[in-house]
């Protein structure tokens, strides 16, 4: 055997070498986020996951984006923890309709009559207009919900089971959310966010009668 075969064998050792101890480097790497280990200080809980986790604790870049990347998931998972344990519990969203009955005091039933052109494309508000499209909203304070008369017959089942009437605050939680208030009404609007345009709104809609309900104290 010449030193150039020897070499030859030399390297042929070396190479399958490297390769045992590389594949055991992957392996070691797969093996060690199997589900439900913790890798990076986060408990893995699908095989999909685990391969990604495989991926990042071989990228460096990738595993300082971690924490980040979690960071979203982790705030939807836990939503809107109480600001002030004392207050009174908002509404689901961290709506408060209570907070914009007590805006009708300063709110601007002009700026609510502009505000109001949305509603317009499907609301007629003159007294004794036909209601087209959705019913007519003249009188709609403190009216039974659901008792227009000439749209009687076109309400949601929804709508009519809701029951009570359109209070200050049952118009706040409705204009802002139509159908996180009556889920399954037929009212497709999805809402308005400022609660100071609601209250505004509602100032106009009180507007809409012979003898304007009183304002709440
Ligand atoms: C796309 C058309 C549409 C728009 C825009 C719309 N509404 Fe409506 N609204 C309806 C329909 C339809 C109903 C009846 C819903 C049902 O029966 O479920 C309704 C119902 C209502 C009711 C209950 C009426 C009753 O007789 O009980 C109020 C109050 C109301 N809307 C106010 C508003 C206000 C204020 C706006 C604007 C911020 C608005 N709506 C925008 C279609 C609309």
């Amino acid at each position: 055997m010449d030193s150039f075969e020897m070499s030859k064998i030399a390297g042929a050792v070396l190479a399958a070498l490297l390769l045992i101890v590389g594949s055991n480097v992957i392996i070691g790497a797969r093996t060690a986020s199997s589900p439900g280990q913790p890798v990076n200080g986060y408990t893995l809980p699908t095989d999909t996951a685990t391969a990604e986790a495989a991926q990042a604790a071989a990228d460096p870049v990738k595993t300082a984006e971690a924490p980040a990347l979690a960071a979203p998931a982790k705030d939807g998972a836990a939503p809107a923890p109480a600001k002030d344990a004392a207050a009174p519990a908002p509404a689901a969203g961290g709506f408060d309709a209570k907070a914009v009955v007590a805006l009708l005091a300063s709110a601007k039933a002009d700026d609510g009559a502009a505000g109001f052109k949305k509603c317009a494309a499907c609301h007629a508000v003159k007294k004794d207009a036909p209601s087209g499209a959705a019913p007519n909203l003249w009188g709609i304070v403190n009216r039974p919900k659901a008792a227009q008369a000439d749209f009687a017959a076109k309400y949601s089942d929804a709508m009519k089971a809701k029951g009570g009437e359109w209070t200050y605050e049952n118009l706040a939680l409705f204009l802002h959310q139509p159908k996180g208030y009556i889920a399954g009404t037929k009212m497709a609007f999805a809402g308005i966010k400022d609660p100071a345009e609601i209250a505004n709104v509602i100032a106009y809609l009180r507007t809409l009668a012979d003898a304007p309900a009183p304002l709440p104290n």
